[in-house]
């Protein structure tokens, strides 16, 4: 009798706000049980971002905010007003993500955050925040390596196996690398000088890009973009720099000044003086456009074909990844697609908003990491983090000796 009152009292009918909890809490029970769900903090640079991504790769929760604006104004990042920026918004964007997600700290399995590359006064933001959290909720810390994060980011986003080769494109770096594990990459060729992101922001800024009109807020390699569009590049004969340097490595230091010159010259010709804008700007953003475009391009040519000399990339449907702030750049990414349609590969780009810095790849990261049991701190005393930090193993010298010969392709895009 006393066994069927309790029965009965259990399944009796539940309130829909008690159903409504249980189903609440059943949620949560899966996304932190069920599903391992990772926080990534991102600070490296000049955006504050965080992320709350769970292992099956459902972006639960995101917040960025970027200082591109006021970077813009001071014609570059001055490190100490990165590091102030990046104080006065971590809370309150590591906040948001979580909010939006649903899940509370405690719910998480860990907390990832980029401690290398980077400027030192940025990346220091992230990691001291990121300590306190760990120590707070008693959660493992995951350190990532800023460039580990942009080449993963695609396994998010598609059914990516490895191998596969990487270009990433950026404001402070360049690099090719065969991407063979979570943390096992060779690295086959990078810039020996400035980043293409770099370069492609300073032509902006002596073009004045920031007094046009509609490029006023854009980054340095958006407004080249965009005015790209409406000049002709054939106006100015401008050659890919590294012709002879039968390697995978990048140069964009030369590039710049050549068209430093051509800026002072038309100039000249025009009548104006420095940092008013060029009637001719659009047909010197077209032809550096394209110049960096087939640059890029031929070296990535050469990367592809000695991976497929070496056995190194799958021989059916090998893969090239292009991610990086400078990946987001539609004309740059067609130059790609000539290359792989010469060489039977198949091209992939995350989506414009994951090309760029953001908490997404880094909390990505977190759950390879985790998945592979790779880098899972229990101890946070002795982290420190690396501005400067190569990645993977160097091979650059090696394909260079291959001095591999690459076919001219006609570049019409
Ligand atoms: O990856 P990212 O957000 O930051 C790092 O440098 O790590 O990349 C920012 C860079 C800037 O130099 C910006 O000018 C460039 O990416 N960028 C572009 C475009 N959008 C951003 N470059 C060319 N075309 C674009 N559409
Ligand atoms: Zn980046």
């Amino acid at each position: 009798m006393l066994t069927l009152t309790k029965t009965t009292r259990v399944f009796s009918k539940p309130s829909k706000r008690r159903v409504h909890e249980i189903l609440r809490c059943l949620d949560s029970l899966g996304k932190c049980f069920l599903h391992r769900v990772v926080l990534g903090i991102e600070t490296s640079c000049d955006d504050t971002a965080a992320a709350v991504v769970d292992d099956t790769g459902q972006v639960l929760g995101e917040a960025i905010h970027s200082q591109t604006e006021v970077h813009l104004k001071t014609g570059g990042i001055v490190p100490p007003v990165a590091q102030q920026l990046h104080r006065e918004n971590i809370e309150r964007i590591v906040q948001q993500a979580l909010l939006a997600s649903k899940i509370s700290p405690t719910e998480l399995s860990a907390i990832a955050t980029t401690i290398k590359p980077g400027l030192a006064l940025s990346l220091g933001v992230g990691l001291t925040f990121s300590v306190q959290l760990v120590n707070q909720f008693k959660k493992p810390f995951i350190p990532i390596h800023h460039m580990e994060a942009h080449a993963l980011t695609i396994r998010l986003t598609n059914k990516v196996e490895f191998p596969f080769l990487v270009l990433l494109i950026s404001g402070g770096h360049c690099l090719l690398a065969l991407v063979r594990g979570v943390s096992d990459f060779l690295l086959l060729g990078k810039s020996l000088d400035i980043a293409p992101g770099d370069m492609l922001d300073k032509v902006a800024r002596r073009l004045s890009l920031i007094k046009h009109p509609e490029c006023s807020t854009m980054s340095g390699g958006k407004a080249i973009e965009f005015l790209a569009k409406r000049g002709n590049r054939l106006h100015f004969d401008l050659r890919p720099p590294m012709q002879r340097a039968k390697n995978c490595d990048f140069s964009f230091t030369g590039l710049q000044h050549i068209t430093d010159k051509i800026i002072m010259q038309k100039e000249r010709e025009e009548g104006i003086e420095k940092g008013q804008v060029l009637s001719s700007a659009a047909d010197i953003a077209a032809a550096v456009q394209h110049t960096v475009a087939c640059h890029i391009a031929k070296r990535t040519h050469r990367a592809l074909l000695f991976c497929q000399q070496r056995d190194l990339l799958p021989r059916n449907n090998a893969i090239l990844v292009v991610s990086g702030g400078v990946a987001s750049n539609f004309y740059i990414r067609k130059a790609l697609e000539i290359i792989t349609n010469a060489t039977q590969c198949t091209l992939l780009c995350p989506p414009p908003r994951l090309c760029t810095d953001n908490g997404v790849m880094i909390a990505w990261n977190g759950i390879e990491r985790l998945r592979a049991g790779l880098g899972i701190l229990h101890e946070v005393k002795d982290i420190r983090y690396e501005p400067k930090c190569p990645l993977g193993i160097d091979i650059s010298k090696e394909v260079g000796e291959a001095a591999i010969k690459v076919p001219s392709l006609k570049m019409n895009i």
